[in-house]
Formats: C-alpha cells, sequence, structure tokens
C-alpha cells in the first residue's frame, strides 16, 4: 500500500480513571466467638447504598494520596492509607511501580461503620486496574487480603458475608429501601467495638454459638417489604457500641419516634441508620434528626446500589 496516509494510533494512553464507590450498611450482623486469629465468623447481611466516595487515579512520579471532604482529618494519607495500599497490593501483583496519585472525595462517614475506607481501596484497585490494564487480575482475592468489608464494596448490592465477611454471596432483593444515616461527631474503631462485644459477652457468661443467618430477614429482602425488614434489623455489635458510645441510645430513640421502621447502629458503629416507609419519609425523617441537634448530620439514601463503578476515564 503506498499513497495511503498511516492510519492513526487510537490506543489513547488513559490519564485519569475516577471510580464511585457506595458505603455499605449491615442488615444482620451476627457475630460469633472470638477466633484464634483474632477475627469472628460473622453472618454478615451487607447492603450497599447511595452514599459515594469517588477515588480518582492518575499516572504520577510517585504514590500519594490526596482527601477531601468534610471531617476527614482522621483519614490517614500515608502509607497506612487502605486505597494506597490497594494501590501496592495490585503493583505487587503485576511487577509495576506504584507510581499514581490518589484522590478521594468522601461523602462516607470516616470510622461510621460504613466501610469507608473499604469502599476507598475496592475504588482504587479498580481505578488503578483500569490505569495499568491489568483486566485479568482477579480483584476479589486483592480485595479480600485489605480487609473484610473490601469485597462487598467491589460487588455491591446486597449479599451475605460469611467467614469474616468476604466470603459473599449476593441476596435477592424485591425492591428499593430508603434509609436515613446519623452521623456522628467523632468515630469508633472497630477493633475496639468488637473487643468490647467480648468483653460484654464473657461478663454476662454468655455462651457464644456459630451465627446464624435470619430467614425472616432474607424473606423480607426478597418480598421487598420494609415493615418486615424493619422488624428483621439485627446487629449484635449494637450493644458493645452502645456501651463505647451510650449518647447513640437516644439518636435510635428520636428515629423510632419519627416513625422509622427499624433503628439499629451501623457496623461497629456510631452513624445510626433508620429504615423509612418511602423517600418522602426519609427526607421528614432526616429533616426532624437534624434539627433535634443529637448529631453531627442525617442523609437520606436508597438501597441497594451497584459496587464499584468506573465514572470516568478508562
Ligand atoms: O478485616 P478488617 O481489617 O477490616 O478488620 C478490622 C478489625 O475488625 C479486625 O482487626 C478485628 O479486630 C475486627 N474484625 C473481627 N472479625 C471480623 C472482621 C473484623 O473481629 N470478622
Amino acid at each position: 500500500m503506498t499513497g495511503a496516509p498511516a492510519a492513526p494510533d487510537t490506543i489513547m494512553a488513559v490519564t485519569a480513571v475516577t471510580v464511585r464507590v457506595p458505603a455499605k450498611v449491615n442488615l444482620q450482623l451476627a457475630v460469633g466467638p472470638l477466633r484464634a486469629d483474632g477475627y469472628h465468623d460473622l453472618v454478615n447481611v451487607f447492603h450497599a447504598v447511595s452514599l459515594f466516595d469517588e477515588v480518582t487515579a492518575e499516572p504520577a512520579d510517585e504514590l500519594t494520596v490526596t482527601v477531601r471532604g468534610e471531617s476527614v482529618e482522621g483519614v490517614p494519607v500515608g502509607e497506612d492509607n487502605l486505597a494506597a495500599r490497594a494501590a501496592r497490593l495490585l503493583a505487587e501483583r503485576i511487577g509495576a511501580r506504584p507510581d499514581v496519585a490518589l484522590t478521594i472525595h468522601k461523602t462516607i462517614p470516616v470510622a461510621g461503620g460504613m466501610a469507608g475506607g473499604s469502599a476507598d481501596a475496592a475504588a482504587a484497585l479498580v481505578a488503578c486496574a483500569r490505569l495499568w490494564d491489568a483486566s485479568g487480575v482477579r480483584l476479589a482475592d486483592l480485595a479480600a487480603d485489605l480487609g473484610s468489608d473490601v469485597p462487598f464494596a467491589l460487588l455491591g448490592g446486597t449479599a451475605i458475608g460469611t467467614g469474616r465477611g468476604e466470603v459473599l454471596t449476593p441476596v435477592p432483593v424485591g425492591g428499593r429501601f430508603h434509609w436515613v444515616f446519623a452521623l456522628a461527631d467523632g468515630g469508633l474503631s472497630t477493633p475496639a467495638v468488637y473487643a468490647e462485644c467480648d468483653r460484654l459477652r464473657e461478663a454476662a457468661g454468655q455462651r457464644v454459638g456459630p451465627p446464624r443467618r435470619s430467614q425472616a430477614l432474607l424473606d423480607a429482602l426478597e418480598r421487598g417489604d420494609a415493615e418486615a425488614l424493619g422488624a428483621a434489623l439485627a446487629n449484635d455489635l449494637q450493644p458493645a457500641a452502645l456501651s463505647l458510645r451510650p449518647s447513640l441510645r437516644r439518636t435510635l430513640q428520636a428515629g423510632r419516634e419519627g416513625g422509622a421502621l427499624g433503628a439499629l447502629v451501623s457496623g461497629s458503629g456510631p452513624t445510626c441508620a433508620f429504615l423509612a416507609r418511602s423517600a418522602g419519609h426519609a427526607a421528614e425523617l432526616a429533616a426532624a434528626l437534624s434539627e433535634a441537634g443529637l448529631v453531627r448530620a442525617a442523609v437520606s439514601a436508597h438501597g441497594p446500589v451497584p459496587g464499584a463503578t468506573v465514572v470516568a476515564g478508562g
């Protein structure tokens, strides 16, 4: 072929990838006895809700992390940041250098029991995999090494986590549920809440059996029955979170008085979750909780929503 202009190179280098990732609330968190490895066997019904962080990954000379958003003082920006660990782990797996600038826009409450750090790690895995063209790598395996809640942030929807929470089975859900989340000032440390759970159980002489799934809760999800779901919500970490943060009792009570179909501490807390009857009821309840002055903020959201998703770049 002579005379024809050379075809332009259509493979463009990806310059930035942004991934949106949801928070989770635990609809059932059944906690078994302490294991020899320091973890607890769980039945953990995860539900992804429409409170999102966004993580942008861009090529850089070295690995950096920048965190933006309200109340982000507690988020580490160095080596310990879970999103940075995710980038390093993926780079190691593919034999590359982790030279990436990660920018995290946080909306998910920090240390709030909604797996925000885990969400950022999942988002960083997806963003860096796209940036580095690592599509052959099974991100779910890396996710489990980063933390018990990271695999669910990749998957999203509603799923039962067993083992330490990382072995996931999706759960059928017959509708959309409307939630209000009451955000507290300051966070709670997840290991401290698990340790308090063990302490309270031991002090009460409680014999702890293996965690069991709630069929009533799974049936309610499948039917899309908010009233039955509200009645079935259960969190074994709640007594421990209330022991460490007694003021949460008043928050839960205020939500119940506002007509919530169910009220519980989200995961290890201190965020409290309220199931509303409708989107309108959720907006009303969020306004009432904000006005009551018991909480830092109250926001409404719905679930289930998808897990970590590329929204720009790549
Ligand atoms: O897995 P991840 O690093 O997110 O867990 C944080 C801490 O939460 C663990 O160090 C452990 O104290 C506690 N944990 C637990 N049992 C689980 C999950 C977490 O005791 N199944």
